[in-house]
């Protein structure tokens, strides 16, 4: 299923009807009403952020003390779906191994799960490496995977994933499970020892052992049943979906990060993650204030790009294959755009005045590269209100130059992916905030 995920991804951006038949398999990316014009970009008025009145200091207490929290619920309301407020855990902890040596000595390895409901196998299997050689506790970049934590390198003694994950025969997903043929497929997306020798710890776990990423979703088969009232089956069209669930994941990691490694600076913990978990890494990022950093790469529709420009991927367009990535209520805008109370330069804003980096592709255009930069330099406004700059720039930057503030953005030459180029300017631009 997922082999035909690849090839659709190749015709997406070449032949748009056939692209449209395989998506009818697996889920339409492609359908025929895409737009890629950008004369056909309506002309829109984006939501505002905050009124801004004559005195930014003011402005800046309404934001901390009413806006914010404001902004945040109609995200949560329209958008991703409100996390429950039930508290669950504290969780046990099974540590597979403590603390390993890797890469020719340079790194440890630990592997260690986070033990979220025994009776059903839920758990959430953090894969963790550390510069061994470093003075002080380390920066960490944390991201969740697509096909397990033995994707990310070629490491013998990761630990494979053993869970349910989408069928990828071209990388070697098998009757649903992870075979040893997926060890590395995914290495150049992590560049892991890259991270090590700038002095970056790497936590990583696989998105599924949170909520599976199953196209036929029914709610049953992750966190979410933990969270239901008696009788309930399923969340409310109000109540988060599986990008709320992922996210409510890595800030269960980030906890196990803080509480348990203290060789992981927990200030300083950048949050990464590449297409549906870009959008995952910015739900979460907006949520928790811990996280340090946060990353999109590549988010597209639902992520840092802005709704209302209906270019690339848009929302009527997920409802169908992936609507379960949504709260319920997201549906309703389908077509709708215009009229969604928020737009996604407000989520951006959630994240000042910390960093936050927007990477895209210029051959992704269905994730829509230029929305992507005009989310980020809309959300430039409380940046600036909170004493920071924000997008140093007003026009997108040419190819493959990285524009860096207090938000970065660079536009890489190329398809849909996580490569050596974002990579570094990823680790120039924590370099740069975290100063380690
Ligand atoms: C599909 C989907 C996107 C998503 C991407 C991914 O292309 O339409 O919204 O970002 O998958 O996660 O790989």
């Amino acid at each position: 299923m997922a082999s035909l995920d690849t090839l659709h991804q190749y015709l997406r951006t070449r032949i748009p009807f056939i692209a449209s038949i395989t998506a009818s398999l697996t889920f339409a990316a492609e359908p025929p009403d895409t737009n890629y014009d950008e004369s056909k970009v309506p002309s829109y008025e984006l939501p505002k952020i905050i009124e801004l009145t004559d005195s930014k200091p003011q402005a800046a207490t309404f934001w901390k003390e009413k806006r914010r929290t404001e902004v945040l619920k109609l995200l949560e309301t329209n958008v991703y779906g409100r996390t429950p407020d039930a508290k669950i855990g504290p969780f046990k902890f099974q540590t597979h191994e403590s603390a390993a040596e890797a890469f020719g000595g340079k790194a440890i390895r630990k592997q260690v799960s986070i033990l979220i409901d025994p009776a059903r196998d839920l758990a959430i299997d953090l894969l963790i490496y550390l510069p061994k050689n470093s003075s002080h506790a380390s920066p960490c970049f944390l991201g969740l995977n697509f096909y397990g934590n033995q994707t990310v390198h070629p490491d013998p003694k990761i630990k494979i994933n053993p869970r349910w994950m989408r069928g990828n025969s071209k990388i070697g997903i098998q009757n649903n499970r992870a075979t040893e043929a997926t060890r590395g497929v995914y290495r150049d997306r992590w560049q892991v020892e890259t991270l090590i020798d700038r002095g970056y710890a790497l936590a990583t776990a696989y998105c599924g052992d949170i909520d599976p990423d199953n196209y036929r979703h029914e709610f049953g088969d992750g966190i979410h049943p933990l969270f239901y009232e008696p009788s309930q089956t399923k969340p409310l069209p109000d109540e988060w979906g599986t990008i709320g669930a992922w996210a409510w994941g890595l800030s269960r990691a980030l906890d196990y990060l803080i509480e348990h490694e203290p060789r992981i600076n927990g200030d300083k913990v950048c949050l990464i993650g590449h297409s549906r978990l870009g959008k995952t890494s910015l739900w979460a990022g907006a949520q928790d204030e811990r996280f340090a950093l946060v990353i999109s790469n590549n988010s597209g529709c639902g992520g840092a790009a802005l709704y209302r420009r209906e270019f690339g991927e848009r929302i009527h367009h997920m409802i169908k294959p992936v609507g379960y990535w949504f709260c319920g209520n997201h549906a309703q805008f389908a077509k709708r755009e215009q009229v969604l109370p928020v737009d996604q330069h407000m989520l951006l804003a959630l994240i000042a005045p910390r960093p936050l980096y927007v990477a895209s592709a210029s051959k992704d255009l269905w994730a829509d590269p230029k929305g992507e930069f005009l989310a980020a330099k809309a959300a430039t406004a409380v940046y600036a209100l909170l004493g920071k700059q924000g997008l140093p720039v007003s026009q997108m930057p040419a190819l493959n130059t990285s524009v860096q503030g207090t938000i970065g953005y660079h536009i890489r030459e190329g398809e849909h992916a996580v490569t050596a180029f974002d990579w570094k300017h990823y680790l120039d631009f924590a370099d740069r905030h975290l100063a380690h």
